[in-house]
């Protein structure tokens, strides 16, 4: 989604804001551009349509010098792509970038246009642009006629504004899309995402809802949402700098995939040593009797998974629903709730509305499972457990799946301490846990099978995945891979449900993908997949080798590595990640950033 760059400094900026804009089009977005004031006070402005790389390359052919600069990747929500559209928008001496949506947009440009401003882009941003220009007329500083611009916005924002007659200052805000701050020296800087400047400072302070901030050369002063002096303490990045670099890999997505085994390892440091579980820090559980997780996309899945083991290990009622349904229906709120948040970014607009709206239902407590440190949904729930998969640029998440899982597995642990999970259970997972990463480094070996096993899939429109149980949910993330990537349809069914409806679709141009570990349900499965041969249709099944799954006509059989139930749905997710990507390679499309789709979705 879309990404802002801004900087303060006494140098040129325009390598520093391109640097940052690079930084961030893992995010997803359609056109970019960058504005900035030069030492005479003018202020330039170069916009492009299509990758960031286009704006460099005109940048470079018609350089952009200056000290004060805003720069923003867009994903279009008002408006189609194009340059006009893309911001930074103007109005007279006054620039802005803008993430978020302004809800009440065409009623405020009614009241503008009929005030006189013209507008040049279809976009929700450029009534910013002029209201701040408006209000700067009777205001008495650029930071005032910002304060003043947002109490007329609806909406979502995290902006930034400069005005060309002070280029010494440039005020930010943010409501609804995270800003952070980074300290130089003698210099300052912006962006909605730290990873855009670690090249050129690792001290950061994240700005809180409703904060406006002045950020000048040498130093910045913050407001809190009633306009009063604020503290936003500065600390030190934990995130690597070189978290953007792909290194030897062809992509992010296959880099990050093979960053599991390490990732895994991280998620586990500190919580399970010697044989043992050490959950203190996830404070006390023990009076929840329920547990209502909210997520999106594949962090839903991880939470249907999670459903399984809370309620199956640990005995614990857990309900799991999408973020977006969860938040505009009238839900009944328990005694003793816990709510659950699962999000790779932190930033999730669905999920952060869903979080607010749980506090006020009542919820005891609120616990995030979150990749991101300082991200929203951290610093608003009550309980933070990281997943620590380290920075994740490829839109399709991968490591940051499988290290929600095992954060799962350690909040069932510690749910279960006394009540459904005896200490026989919490030994079997504390001992599957201390072999993950070695078999997840094991299932990353069927690469090359898997590869070719792509290629009968490149030609297909369709696809199905079936799985049971806890399965179940990796068959959906599966699909969701594939579709995401490849835009291949694909769809998961939990395999009993076959015969009611989808085994019509079955033949020979259907592909069905089966994760069938041996457990409890695999004879159930196995008669399922006979009721696809039985059709026609094309199997290819992971499976582990207890199952005794044979290849025969019309199957695939692939050997996954033995494992213990428990863990099983993590190490069934790596050749499904691994299927996607190479499908994808062949046919060409664009792995890390496919189209229409952000990292980070901050809008509703
Ligand atoms: C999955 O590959 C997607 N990129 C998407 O479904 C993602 O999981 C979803 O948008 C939720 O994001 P979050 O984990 O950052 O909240």
């Amino acid at each position: 989604m879309c990404g802002i760059v801004g900087a303060v400094a006494q140098r040129d900026v325009a390598d520093i804001l391109l640097e940052g804009l690079k930084r961030l089009e893992y995010r997803g977005y359609d056109s970019a551009g960058l504005a900035i004031i030069n030492g005479a006070g003018e202020l330039t402005r170069t916009r492009r349509l299509g990758k960031v790389q286009a704006l460099a390359d005109a940048v470079h052919t018609y350089p952009m010098p200056g000290g004060t600069g805003i720069a923003h990747t867009r994903w279009a929500t008002h408006g189609e792509p194009s340059e006009a559209n893309a911001h930074p928008h103007v109005s007279g001496d006054i620039a802005v970038v803008h993430n978020g949506i302004i809800e009440n947009h065409e009623v405020l440009r009614r009241q503008l246009q009929a005030q006189g401003y013209v507008f040049t882009s279809q976009t929700d941003t450029e009534v910013i642009a002029h209201l701040v220009e408006r209000e700067l007329k009777t205001a008495s500083s650029l930071l005032d006629a910002v304060m003043a611009t947002r109490t007329q916005l609806h909406g979502a924002y995290g902006m930034v504004v400069v005005d060309r007659k002070q280029p010494e200052r440039m005020i930010v805000a943010r409501s609804g899309s995270p800003l952070v701050i980074g300290f130089g020296i003698g210099e300052h800087f912006v962006a909605s995402d730290q990873l855009a400047l670690l090249p050129v400072t690792r001290k950061f302070a994240f700005l809180e809802e409703g904060d406006v901030a002045e950020i000048r050369r040498d130093g910045i002063s913050v407001y809190d949402l009633n306009n009063q002096p604020a503290e936003r303490e500065a600390q030190e990045s934990t995130v690597e700098h070189d978290a953007g670099d792909k290194g030897e890999f062809r992509h992010y997505m296959l880099k990050e995939i093979y960053e599991q085994p390490q990732a895994i390892a991280n998620t586990l440091e500190g919580r399970l040593f010697n044989g043992q579980l050490n959950l203190e820090a996830l404070g006390d559980l023990s009076g929840i009797e329920q547990v209502q997780i909210i997520a999106c996309g594949t962090s839903y899945h991880a939470g249907m998974t999670a459903r399984y083991w809370i309620e199956g290990l640990a005995g614990i009622a857990c309900n799991v629903e999408i973020a977006s349904e969860f938040r505009y229906r009238k839900s009944v709120v328990r005694p003793n709730s816990l709510l659950v948040t699962i999000s790779q970014s932190g930033e999730t607009a669905d999920t952060l509305a869903a979080l607010r709206l749980a506090k006020e239902l009542g919820f005891s407590k609120t616990l995030t499972v979150c990749n991101v440190p300082g991200s929203s949904l951290v610093r608003e729930s009550d309980m933070a457990l990281m997943t620590r998969a380290g920075a994740e640029i490829g839109v399709a998440s991968t490591k940051a799946f499988t290290t929600q899982l095992v954060a799962l597995l350690l909040l069932t642990a510690a749910l279960g301490r006394g009540r459904g999970m005896d200490s026989a259970t919490e030994k079997r997972l504390t001992d599957a846990l201390t072999h993950l990463p070695g078999l997840i480094d094991k299932a990353l070996g069927m690469n090359a099978d898997i590869q070719q096993l792509a290629e009968r899939f490149a030609e297909k429109h369709h696809a199905l995945f079936l799985g049971r149980g806890d399965q179940y949910p990796i068959a959906m993330e599966g699909a969701l891979k594939l579709k995401e990537i490849s835009y291949i349809h694909a769809e998961a069914y939990a395999a009993g449900e076959l015969k009611h409806g989808p085994l019509a679709l079955i033949d020979a141009e259907m592909p069905i993908v089966v994760v069938a570990p041996h457990n409890d349900l695999v004879e159930k499965l196995k008669s399922n997949i006979e009721e696809v041969r039985a059709r026609g249709g094309e199997l290819f099944v992971f499976a582990g080798e207890a199952a005794a799954i044979e290849p025969q006509s019309n199957m695939v059989v692939l050997p996954m590595p033995a494992c213990d139930d428990i863990i099983a749905p993590v190490l069934y997710t790596l050749p499904l990640q691994l299927l996607s990507y190479h499908v994808a390679v062949i046919k060409g499309t664009d792995v890390d950033q496919p189209r229409n789709l952000a990292k980070s979705v901050t809008v509703e």
